[in-house]
């Protein structure tokens, strides 16, 4: 058996056809334009591409872009000045400040003090809060794009045995609360969970969200079960030239791929479905924040 491959590019390409139309509605008849602020200190190469990338796509769905790059150096005074500023600015719905941030600043300090309607990483305590107690929230985006991918594939939810690995709170625990709001049954496992493999086998959906390149091999796969491989993994690939690299999972994808009945690919998976789920939280955001309806299905 060769498992179906869920196609996360394609997925997100759709989401943001759908976060365009509602856009252009949005401009036409209530003259609003959703507005998403990126804060990013410091100069990490990875996040300089994933915010090059986020500010192309926001202009591209017809949305304010706008970005606040600040020095490695920047105090953490200086930083929630700038998060005040965008808290107050009507012209912005969502603000995403970029992590890791550079060692000296707080982190749950820095992401408190963004106002929790703007919140589209879902980060701030009240979010993880409201969407702990199965409330209105905003929600990280990541594990929403998971959720989406699942939705769309299996209708229902209802009943499943989910396994999440990993239990961060950008993608693990969050992705856990989503999948038991859809009535799973939810395992979290992790590096002290003991006979992994045996915890794996027993799901019917598989999110691997770990950050260890193809840590899950094909044999904790129960047949025909759906695994959602989280993981971005960079591997050394002499094989293609010197220098040169690959994008791996966390999981085995041949071995896997073998026996699951659905599988998502690295690249190509979950990672595009990041971008379009902070477009749709910050669409959602708007919305909210005019007192409008929100769009069907791009919410939990
Ligand atoms: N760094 C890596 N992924 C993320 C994310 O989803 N949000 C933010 N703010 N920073 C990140």
């Amino acid at each position: 058996m060769s498992a179906q491959v869920i196609d996360g590019k394609a997925f997100a390409a759709k989401v943001r056809a759908q976060v365009a139309t509602e856009v252009g509605k949005l401009a036409t008849e209530h003259d609003l334009v959703p507005g998403l602020a990126v804060v990013l200190v410091g100069e990490d190469p990875a996040s300089q591409v994933y915010v090059r990338s986020k500010g192309k796509m926001t202009v591209e769905v017809g949305m304010k872009s706008v970005e606040h790059r600040l020095d490695d150096d920047t105090t953490e005074a200086a930083l929630l000045d700038v998060i005040k500023s965008l808290n107050e600015d009507p012209t912005i719905h969502g603000i995403l400040v970029q992590l890791p941030l550079p060692k000296h600043l707080n982190e749950d300090l820095v992401i408190g003090s963004i106002d929790p309607a703007k919140d589209v990483d879902g980060f701030h305590i009240s979010n993880v809060g409201l969407l702990g107690t199965g409330q209105k929230s905003m929600v990280p985006c990541t594990p929403l794009g998971c959720l989406m991918m699942l939705r769309d594939h299996h209708g229902s939810l209802s009943g499943m045995d989910a396994v999440v690995i990993g239990r961060s709170n950008i993608v693990g625990k969050p992705m856990a609360q989503l999948l038991l709001g859809d009535s799973c049954t939810v395992t979290i496992a992790h590096s002290r969970t003991k006979d992994l493999p045996d915890v794996v086998r027993r799901a019917d959906i598989v999110v691997a969200a770990v950050g260890r390149p193809e840590m899950v091999p094909g044999d904790w796969i129960k047949p025909g079960a759906t695994v959602i491989d989280v993981g971005i993994n960079r591997l050394d690939a002499p094989e293609k030239g010197e220098g040169k690299t690959r994008l791996v999972g966390d999981v085995h994808y041949e071995s896997a791929a073998a026996v699951a009945g659905a599988i998502t690919p690295v690249p190509g998976g979950v990672g595009p479905m990041t971008i379009a789920c902070l477009l749709a939280n910050t669409l959602t955001a708007c919305c909210r924040a005019n007192g409008l309806p929100e769009p069907e299905g791009l919410t939990a």
